[in-house]
């Protein structure tokens, strides 16, 4: 019923500055971002054999998760699990007691259904619960183009690394002295 980690999730102030560290120096490799407006988040996701790293930075002050790190600092923000029958898990958590965020799976990033578990029923750790929609592919797609179109209109000052990724220049994947240049050449470009 459990496939595997779908993913960490973890807040960071900036995600550039995480990128230093996720991607240039441990060798991850920024695969897709996107921005959650219901989330007020952009969310960058590194692969990392068959899960993720999700990089959160708040972009809205008032957003939950821009409290959450308010109050808590950055760091580890929820674990997710892949199952494969969402509304099967959620029954089984309701049957058990253990306290939800949503008792009914939502609509998440990339278009995957998702539901969260309440830390009061986990011992203290947010667990997400996703479940692997047909049209994942085709949504996460949809979202990275969204993201372009925003920086074509200049709606945003991205994080140069974002921006390199954006325009094609960090999907390689190669050197990473590659990857530094091409942030660098974009460093300080405000769109
Ligand atoms: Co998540």
């Amino acid at each position: 019923m459990i496939k595997k980690i779908s993913h960490i999730a973890i807040v960071v102030p900036d995600l550039e500055e995480a990128m230093g560290f996720w991607v240039d120096t441990l060798g991850l490799r920024l695969q897709h971002v996107e921005y959650v407006p219901d989330q007020g988040v952009d969310v960058a996701f590194l692969p990392s054999g068959e899960s993720e790293i999700e990089l959160l930075e708040p972009v809205e002050p008032d957003s939950g998760v821009a409290r959450y790190m308010h109050k808590r600092g950055p760091g580890i923000h929820h674990i997710c699990f892949e199952v494969e029958d969402i509304t099967a898990v959620l029954a089984r958590m309701r049957a058990a007691g253990v306290p939800l965020i949503n008792e009914e799976p939502t609509i998440g990033t990339g278009g995957k259904k998702i539901a969260f578990i309440h830390p009061r029923g986990t011992g203290g750790v947010l667990v997400e619960l996703y479940e692997l929609t047909a049209e994942e592919p085709a949504r996460r797609l949809e979202r990275l183009n969204d993201m372009r179109r925003r920086l074509q209109r200049g709606r945003r000052v991205y994080a140069a690394g974002i921006i390199a990724f954006l325009s094609g220049l960090r999907t390689a994947g190669n050197g990473q002295s590659e990857k530094k240049s091409a942030a660098t050449k974009q460093r300080g470009s405000e769109v």
